[in-house]
């Protein structure tokens, strides 16, 4: 569709030359006006004149007449004047040719927009959950919502690093540390793993409220980690790998893999030199005993850099692995996916490094996301009262699981496919949101297969599989008649994927592409009622539909790479 509109806006920009040369309107601005009708009685594209009018010192209805009179291309059917709006109807022949040919050549890589992300870098931190805590459901956002901004930047040509920023440091590993001395054992915690961990974990939360000597305790410990005493490194590595463990199997069913596992302990000995840096500026301020960035000239509470006792804290890390990430790899955008309630410490600390004086500071971004309850249920962390992503997928695995044994009994790799479709179930629904939403999480609607779901979308790629699977003769090259406005509509929706690519992309938004996956399997299972494809009149119109099939499920099957949703070739 891009190229279709950079044609047809030239050919206006040529015309409105002929009604006034001295406003030089060039076809780049014909191109942003052009809208998509909200009724596509009133043509596929249009062109509103009203806002040329001014410029060319004419009325809209004679603009929009004046074009009509003179429009011609071989991608538009017809073309009219209506209210002072320039309507266009694009040809479902020429759409043909364009989406089959396209796809043909460009299969994996069709609506990727390449050229954008070429020879630049994106470091992407999500994900990060806070080591031996619960990885809930609060988690999901994060994990889901970054991974697909990395697909959608890889998918646009980018080089993407994608970091893990494990919560690896910090006084819970002193509790942890008192808490299995006091009741730890090794075997159960091996057998256990993170639950176990967890459990510990909310024991001695609740015994240093009763007892708050113990959280003296804790802070020796800690205290003793950080000063390299071995039998602490040891059992914190222990309790890092018990959780990564964990962690790993979620990401396994997600499909996602980082470059990088640099969590907050990686940073410990790279503070120091960043604490200078801003004492020399003069930039710290002390303020009753501990070190901050006063940032009250730009309507921000301060940033803190030092407590009291001289530890550093959270945005003080974060400045030192920023400064570490550049110049380890470089890039021209790094993007951080947290909670909303992470907005402030950002901005603070984003102003920090400006303040600093790095010159990348307007590199760095923060794209945040709304709370998730469930079946109307908030989360409480610090009792353990959480549901945990791993049970969230389980549930949903086994919901998916006992609907296919009654749809489909005889269904080959039954486990594989309700694990797809279940996980799957819950990306969707999650994605199908505006990201700063706040969520609700119906466990029935997602799991739905007739609503706007993960298992309908991915029931639709079944069929287009189905379909393909029974047509070996597809032709993508022959000659291709076009003859209902079923499939015309389909040609239009899946002509479109590489601008909602870049949108996406522009926005940091993942539901663009949710939203219109749901365009696309709507666009093609009405082609798929409506028109009759192994049957069809003659050999050319099959041939027809079966590529038009073979280019939805190719556009279906890279939008779900996008927003890691498995590509499911029977349901
Ligand atoms: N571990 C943090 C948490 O769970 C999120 C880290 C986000 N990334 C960062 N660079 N601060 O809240």
């Amino acid at each position: 569709m891009i190229t279709i509109k950079s044609t047809i806006s030239a050919k206006i920009a040529e015309i409105l030359k002929t009604i006034n040369a001295d406003a030089a309107i060039e076809a780049e601005t014909v191109r942003e006006m052009l809208e998509y009708p909200p009724d596509e009685k009133m043509g596929d594209l249009a062109l509103p004149c009203f806002k040329l009018s001014k410029l060319l010192r004419m009325a809209p209805v004679k603009i929009a007449a004046t074009i009509a009179e003179s429009f011609e291309a071989d991608c538009v059917e017809r073309a009219e004047a209506l209210n002072g709006y320039f309507n266009i109807y694009l040809s479902g022949a020429y759409l043909a040719g364009k989406v089959v040919g396209e796809v043909a050549e460009k299969g994996e890589k069709y609506g990727a927009p390449t050229e954008m992300g070429q020879g630049k870098t994106v470091v992407l931190d999500y994900s990060s959950p806070n080591v031996a805590k619960p990885f809930h459901i609060g988690h999901l956002g994060t994990t889901v919502i970054g991974h697909s901004l990395k697909k959608l930047h890889e998918f646009a040509g980018y080089k993407c690093v994608g970091i893990n920023y494990l919560g690896d440091w910090g006084t819970q590993f002193g509790k942890l540390i008192v808490a299995y001395h006091k009741w730890g054992n090794a075997e159960a915690i091996e057998a256990g793993g993170v639950d176990a961990l967890v459990e510990l974990y909310v024991k001695i939360n609740n015994a240093i409220n009763d007892d708050p000597a113990l959280a003296d305790e804790a802070r020796a410990e800690f205290r003793k980690l950080e000063d390299g005493d071995e039998e602490n490194i040891k059992l914190w590595r222990w309790f890092v790998d018990i959780s990564l463990a964990e962690y790993q199997k979620t990401y396994k069913q997600l499909g996602i893999e980082f470059d990088s596992y640099k969590g907050e302990s990686f940073y410990t000995d790279k503070m120091p030199a960043q604490v200078q840096k801003l004492r020399d500026m003069g930039l710290l301020k002390i303020d009753d005993g501990a070190s901050i960035v006063d940032l009250e000239p730009y309507g921000m509470t301060p940033c803190l850099i030092l407590k009291r006792d001289g530890s550093t804290l959270y945005p003080t890390r974060d400045i030192a692995a920023a400064v570490y990430r550049k110049e380890t790899y470089d890039f021209d955008k790094m993007i951080y996916v947290t909670s909303a309630g992470q907005s402030l410490h950002f901005a603070q600390w984003f102003k920090v490094v400006e303040l600093m004086g790095y010159e990348w500071f307007d590199k760095l971004v923060h794209v945040p996301y709304g709370t998730v309850s469930i079946n109307g249920e908030k989360l409480a962390t610090r009792t353990g009262n959480v549901i945990l992503l791993r049970d969230l997928f389980a549930e949903s695995i086994a919901k998916v699981e006992s609907i296919m044994k009654e749809k489909n009994p005889d269904l080959p790799d039954m486990d594989k496919v309700s694990e797809a479709v279940g996980v799957g179930a819950i990306v969707f629904y999650y994605l199908s949101n505006n990201r700063i939403r706040d969520i609700n999480f119906m466990m029935e609607d997602a799991l739905s297969f007739e609503g706007n779901t993960g298992p309908y979308v991915q029931y639709t790629y079944a069929r287009t599989c189905s379909v393909l699977a029974k047509s070996p003769e597809l032709d993508m090259n022959a000659e291709l008649s076009v003859t209902t406005a079923d499939e015309t509509a389909l040609l239009k929706t899946l002509s479109r994927f590489e601008e909602v690519v870049r949108e996406a992309i522009a926005a940091y938004e993942p539901s663009i592409v949710t939203r219109y996956i749901l365009d696309v399997a709507g666009a093609y299972n009405r082609f798929y009622h409506n028109c009759s494809i192994l049957g069809a009149e003659n050999e050319q119109i099959r041939n027809t539909r079966l590529a038009l099939t073979r280019a939805a499920q190719t556009v279906l099957g890279n939008a779900f790479g996008l927003i890691c949703l498995a590509k499911t070739e029977k349901i």
